[in-house]
Order: C-alpha cells, then structure tokens, then sequence
C-alpha cells in the first residue's frame, strides 16, 4: 500500500520522545572548542565613545575577543539591505544589539567576561513605538499602497461608514532550541552546523563576510527545535560570529545564545497599528476600503519589506473589496530589528479586515458570521467578484461550502442563541462565540525563491538516501519527503533515509518558509525518484520480456503481470549492469508571476483554506478568560500525512492563540533602562501552556483536493492554521461586548489588562 495519505509518525519521533534526537548542542565537541558569547550594548540609541576590552581579554578563561575591525570583509548579516552590522562599531540601534563577541573556554566564562567591558556612549534621541516612528517619519522602506478602484468616492456614496483603529501586538518565536551555531575549520573552508531555516543564506553571508566564494563554505542542518520564521534571516548573525571565530582562531567555535539574550538580540513578529474607514450597504456589504497597516520593523529591513507587502496582500482574506486602498507604513524603530513569524505579515492583514467585519456586524446588529459570508468571493466560475485586489483570480475558493459546514457541523447559530441566553442570566462571567475564516497565498512572494532540487540515491542494496534543499523544524518536511519517495519506489518508509540538509549536497536553496517545504522540495525529490525510478524498470522490462508500461511498484517488489523481484534484486541488477542508481531533481511552481513595481499579478501558486470556531468565557471581575470549545475544519488538500497535518493545525491554532491572548512584548521605559525588552523570559513573557488548550479541541480535514498539479495534489499547512486563532480573539470580543453591551474596543493581544480596558468597567494601568 502506498505510504503518501498515511498517518505516520514524524521520522524522529522515537528519537525526539528518548531524547537522542541530536540538536546542534547534542553533537560531539571537537577538541580545542571554543565558546563565544555576545557583548550587548545597554542603550537603545547611542554613538559609541570608546569601548574597553581589557577587562574582557584579562578574564578567566577567555581566549580571545573580536570586534568588527576583525571582520575581513562585509560586515553585514542582513538579507535584504546592506543595514545589519554582525558587530556594530560606533552606533548602536537597540538595547542588546551585539558589540563584540568573546571566545572562552566555557559557555559560562564567554558569558561572564561578556559583561565586564567598559562601554561609553553619546545617547542619542531613541524611537521605540509604531507611533512615534509615524509621527516621525521614520522608515526602513519607503510606504506602499495599493489600490483598486476609487476608495474615496465608494466611501462618499456609502449608505454607512464607520471609521476604527486597533494596536496588534508583536511576538516572541520561543523556539525551544535557541539560535545555535557550531563551526569548524577545513584545510580550505569552514564547515557550520547551523541551526538556520536558510542554510543558503547563511552560506553566502559567511562568504561574503570573509571575502570568500561561496565554494569554500559549507552549512549544514539537520533539525531545528523550532523556527517558526525566526530562524529565516536571524541565524544569520549568529552564524557568522561563529564563522568569524573559527576564522581568525583556527578553532572549533560554538556559540548557542541563552534564552535571555536572544530574545533581546533578534527579531520578533510585527506589531501593527491599524486604522480605517469603511463604506457598506445595509447587508453589511463593504462598498469601499481605506486603511493604513502600520508596523514596527525595528533598526534594519530584514525582510520587513516582503513581510509588509503580504500584509497588504492578505488585507482580503476571504473577501471581495472592490474599491479599496491600502497603505503600508514601514516604521523604523530603535528595537530589534522584526522578521519572519509564521504567516509572514499575512496575520496582520488578515486580522485588520476580520475586526473591520466584526465592527461593520455589530454596528448593524447583524451576526458577524453572516456579514463574513456576504462578504466572501464568488464561488469559481462567477462572472464578478472572484479577482483579489492585487488582480489575482481566486480559481479555488472554497471558503463558503467549508464554513457552511463548519457551522452547521458545530451548531454555530444554536450554540449562539444558548450564549446569549447564558449571558442574560450570568451577570458577571460572560461568554462569547465567533466562527472566522482563513484564505492564504502559498509562494513566496518573491518568484524567484519558488525552486528546490533534491538528491536521490539508490544503494546497490535497494535502501535509498535522500537529500533536499528544506530544512526540518519539527513540521514534518522529512517525514513527508519520505513518503513522497518511498510511494515512487513502492517500499515501505523504513527503506528511505533523510540525511541533513547541506549546502554542499544541494545548492543555491530557498529558505523553507512560506509553507512552501513540501511543495518544492517534495516535487523535486518525486523527480529524482521518478528518474531512477524509470531506469529500474526499463531494465526489469528487459530482463524479463515484460512491457514497460505493465512494471509496477509496489510492496518492496516490482511486478508485471506474472513476474515479480524484490526491488534489492533488481537494484543490485542494476550496479552490475552500470545503470546510475542515483539523481537529482529540480523544481520550479509554475503559472506564478507578479510585477514588484504595480504590486499586481498571480504571486500565489493557488490558496490554502480553514475555519475555525471558539467559544470562550470571560470573567468581567478580573478579566481572565478560558477557551472552552475549538472546532476547526482545514483545507490540507489532499493530505501526504493526516497526522503530521493535523498536528501543524493544533500547533498553528495554539500559536495563534498565544499571539492574540497572552504573549505580551513590554519594552522598559524609564530613564535608565529605556528601550531594553523587559519581557526577555518566560517569566514575564507568557506563551500558552497546556492547560490553554481548549478544553474541547475538535481538529478535521476538509476533503479538497488542490486544483492545481501540486505534490500529490496536497496544500501547505504550515502557516495558515495560525491564523484559525482570530476566532478565540473574536469570541473574547463578544463576550467583552456583551459585558460592556457596546462594541468592545478590544485590543490585541487579549490579555486580562486589555480585556477590562475593552469593557470599561475599570482603568488599568500599564
Ligand atoms: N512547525 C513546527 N513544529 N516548528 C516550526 O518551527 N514553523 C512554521 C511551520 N510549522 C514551524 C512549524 C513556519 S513559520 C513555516 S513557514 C513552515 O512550518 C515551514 O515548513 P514547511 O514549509 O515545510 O511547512
Ligand atoms: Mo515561515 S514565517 O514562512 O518561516
């Protein structure tokens, strides 16, 4: 039987539960390592005087420490711009920003010297909030907007118009394994283990750091413990002080950074100030659009700009805006610099269009789940409504059948009569319900990152090794790879083995981002399989007089009509006749092109579907709020791995939840502390832990095969379940409306604070 479709288990997960799954910290120390920690700048804002080292060289243990006039080459670890020094020189952007890095004997000697330098600053005047850098015009990129039709004049002759604004909060990545690098010397290179969603990337930025060709260095990762965009562009700077040290001491140099300090050194999800003013007719229909999309990015672009423009691209969501414009500020802040987190700014759009939705609802006393549906696209085939905003056609749209059946499968409109009947009698635990739905593009927005290659080898013995250009984060990419190749060579997934993703077996990769993984290099890895895969049989035809097109694979055998061998018979045939038992494979999403400069075009392969339905409790005394019941149906095509899919969904979902309800960024703002983030730990900074969980978690795949030729007809289901999470944010705003029996003007995340300041009842400090 085939293995795509099947529920397996992750491929490590034995190694995982043990704890021998090797993370980058796991591996063997080689003799002589060295152990490098950051010197962190404490201001946020500041001309550097004079930095004194001494202290740091004459500690314990320290073997040497560099500063940026030791880098050869580029000193940059940016992805986009030229604008991220590795070690910054005379001008500090951020509080925690890298001054220098310490090579000791020990993690903990790095770490302690780390501290004794001498540093004196000229403070300059520091930017910290979304606000101030609008006031202030301070930007990483210039703004964009994007438009269709005539907003101003649909929101002129709207029979209604409602105007809005709402802050949307950052996050925190809290990858369990934090960022890591661990390079070594060649006799001509270096090689680095590092925990990177990017290995290319980090290739290329080491090269250019040491003036080098990208030949001379090697990246490698097997697994990371957790990403989730954070380890995108981020592992950059960390990679390359590595890099650095090996460089100019010839030793073996690891540097893993403690919790504390990398969430204070690398950047985090956007924060959002959103505003708009919206025309509809007396349906809840929306005429017109105008809406600003601000966001902290922080010191440097990072990937500010493409993450903005998803923004942008994902303002839709689920629904037809004819006249609409959309304006996206890029604020430049002196805070980390924010990059990639799940969903790539596609959240904050999104977000932004389901509280207009719900305001639109409310003020009309409409149910906000039949204004979502008035507003959907036209199912495909439609003459109108079925072209997004940046002229894409929306060809799979099936947002309208799966939400109807989500609901009815939930009872939504039942369970919404028995809530308002519990809220008339409860006057002070309060309960909400809101069923959202999801739409999301999958590509990488910039085209030329759609393309993956993989290496299948066949041993003479029948077992087969493969390597592709995708990193492993927990996901599941490597299990699904291995059913993909396992299915072409029809043997059971104990046959194929995953080795680590190396730049030097697979080159010139994409970053395994933008869900696209299984997509890109699952097709290219079919294509390697296909390749050998046709060999085999054109010899097994041979040999045994069969028809080619009769030879089947399958159950570790090939079979036509009456003849049958074992797969390990027929490889080995084939060493021995000459036959290359191994190959490459490339390949490229079609159909996909979007002009960068009109912001208009198809950036998307196809899109990804879910809904999701939550009902909460809130008590209106202390602001505390539990989630009581999460039924969620998603679009995961056809899926290569039921578990491992659902299994993202329950993750996405819970990590969306944390964003909007718990995980709270506070930056310090007094006088001597001002700028430094004071929820560096999980102390301060709470993400959701399992007794968050819903109490009743309904999970179920829509069955939808994608209309396009992806990998087995499948869709990514990275990132879009995330966003599955508005229906808890939306819910927790129902309930504070009835509290407060106005529209609530919540803001995210939905924190107990927030919560009271929604209903009004009471005036939270902070
Ligand atoms: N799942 C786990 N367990 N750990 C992660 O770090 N990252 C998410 C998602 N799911 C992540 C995860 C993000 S941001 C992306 S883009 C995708 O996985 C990347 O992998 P894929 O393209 O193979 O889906
Ligand atoms: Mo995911 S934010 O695209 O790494």
């Amino acid at each position: 039987m085939s293995t795509v479709g099947k529920p397996l288990a992750h491929e490590s997960a034995l190694l995982h539960v043990s704890g021998s799954a090797r993370y980058i910290d796991d591996l063997p120390e080689l003799s002589g390592t060295l152990h490098a920690a950051f010197g962190m700048a404490d201001c946020a804002h500041a001309q550097i005087l004079k930095m004194d080292l001494e202290p740091v060289r004459h500690a314990a243990g320290v073997v040497s420490v560099l500063t940026a006039q030791d880098i050869p080459s580029s000193n940059n670890c940016g992805p986009v711009l030229q604008d991220e020094p590795i070690l910054t020189q005379k001008l500090v952007q951020f509080y925690g920003q890298p001054l220098f890095l310490v090579l000791a004997e020990s993690h903990d000697a790095a770490r302690r010297a780390a501290k004794l330098a001498k540093i004196e600053y000229e403070p300059l005047p520091a930017i910290l909030t979304v606000k101030e850098a609008v006031a202030n015009e301070s930007w990483v990129l210039p703004p964009i907007e994007i438009k269709r039709g005539d907003a101003v004049a649909a929101l002129a002759k709207a029979p209604h118009c409602l105007t809005g604004k709402v802050q949307l909060g950052g996050q925190e990545h809290f990858y369990l394994e934090t960022q890591i690098a661990y390079a070594m010397p060649r006799e001509d290179g270096l090689h680095i283990h590092s925990s990177t969603q990017h290995p290319t990337e980090m290739q290329q930025m080491i090269a250019h750091m040491l003036g080098w060709g990208a030949h001379q260095v090697s990246v490698e990762c097997r697994r990371m413990g957790g990403a989730f965009g954070g380890k995108e562009s981020q592992s950059a700077q960390v990679a390359c002080a590595a890099a650095l040290g090996t460089w100019k001491t010839g030793h073996p140099v690891k540097l893993r950074l403690d919790r504390d300090d990398d969430m204070q050194i690398t950047g985090k999800r956007h924060d959002f100030d959103i505003d708009w003013e919206v025309g509809f007719d007396d349906q809840g229909c929306i005429l017109g659009l105008a809406t600003t999309l601000a966001s902290r990015c922080g010191f440097s672009a990072d990937l500010s700009g493409p993450v903005n423009d998803r923004a942008a691209f994902h303002l839709d969501n689920c629904y037809y805006l004819d006249a609409v414009a959309i304006r996206s500020l890029r604020g430049k802040t002196n805070t980390v610099s924010n990059t990639a987190f799940r969903g790539f700014g596609g959240p904050q759009g999104m977000f932004a269009i389901e509280y207009i939705i719900d305001d639109i609802a409310r003020y009309l006393n409409l149910d906000p789940l039949t204004v979502r549906q008035r507003n959907f696209y036209a199912s495909p085939g439609s003459a109108q409504r079925t072209t997004t905003h940046y002229g894409m056609e929306v060809e799979d749209n099936v947002a309208p059948e799966l939400v109807h059946q989500l609901a009815t499968e939930c009872e939504y409109i039942q369970r919404r009569q028995a809530i308002s009947e519990f809220n008339q009698r409860s006057p002070l635990i309060k309960r909400g319900i809101a069923l959202t739905p999801v739409k999301f593009g999958i590509s990488f927005t910039a085209s030329f990152y759609n393309q993956a290659g993989a290496i299948v080898h066949v041993y003479a013995d029948g077992t087969v090794l493969v390597t592709h250009g995708g990193t492993e984060m927990g996901q599941g990419l490597y299990t699904k790879i291995r059913q993909i190749v396992a299915h072409e060579f029809g043997l059971a997934p104990e046959f194929v083995r995953l080795t680590s993703t190396d730049t030097s077996r697979v080159p010139n990769t994409s970053a395994t981002a933008a869900s696209s993984g299984t997509d890109l290099n699952g097709k290219a890895a079919q294509a390697a399989a296909q390749a050998v895969r046709h060999r085999l049989a054109t010899l097994f035809a041979t040999q045994h007089g069969v028809n080619i097109d009769d030879v089947r694979f399958k159950d570790g055998m090939l079979h036509a009509g009456s003849v049958s061998q074992e797969f390990g018979e027929v490889t080995l045939a084939a060493y021995r006749e000459r036959i290359k038992l191994w190959e490459s494979g490339f390949y490229a999403t079609p159909k996909i092109n979007y002009d960068k400069n009109t912001m208009q075009g198809r950036p998307f392969f196809y899109f990804a579907y879910g809904a999701a339905c939550s009902e909460v409790e809130l008590d209106t005394l202390t602001g505390e709020s539990r989630v009581l019941r999460v039924d969620i149906l998603h679009d995961a095509g056809k899926s290569i791995n039921p578990a491992l899919d659902i299994g993202q969904i329950e993750g996405g979902f819970v990590q969306g939840m944390g964003w909007l309800t718990c995980e709270e960024l506070v930056w310090h703002q007094d006088k001597h502390r001002f700028g430094q983030l004071a929820t560096h730990a999980p102390s301060t900074y709470k993400i959701p832990a399992v007794s968050d969980c819903p109490a009743i978690f309904n999970v179920k795949l829509f069955s939808n095969a994608n209309v396009e030729d992806s990998i087995h007809r499948s869709k990514a289901v990275g990132e879009p379940p995330f966003m599955l999470a508005f229906s808890v944010f939306f819910a927790l705003r129902d309930a504070a409306s009835s509290a407060a029996g106005r529209p609530a003007p919540l803001q995210a995340p939905a924190t107990p604070e927030a919560l009271l300041r929604a209903i009004g009842g009471l005036e939270v400090g902070g």
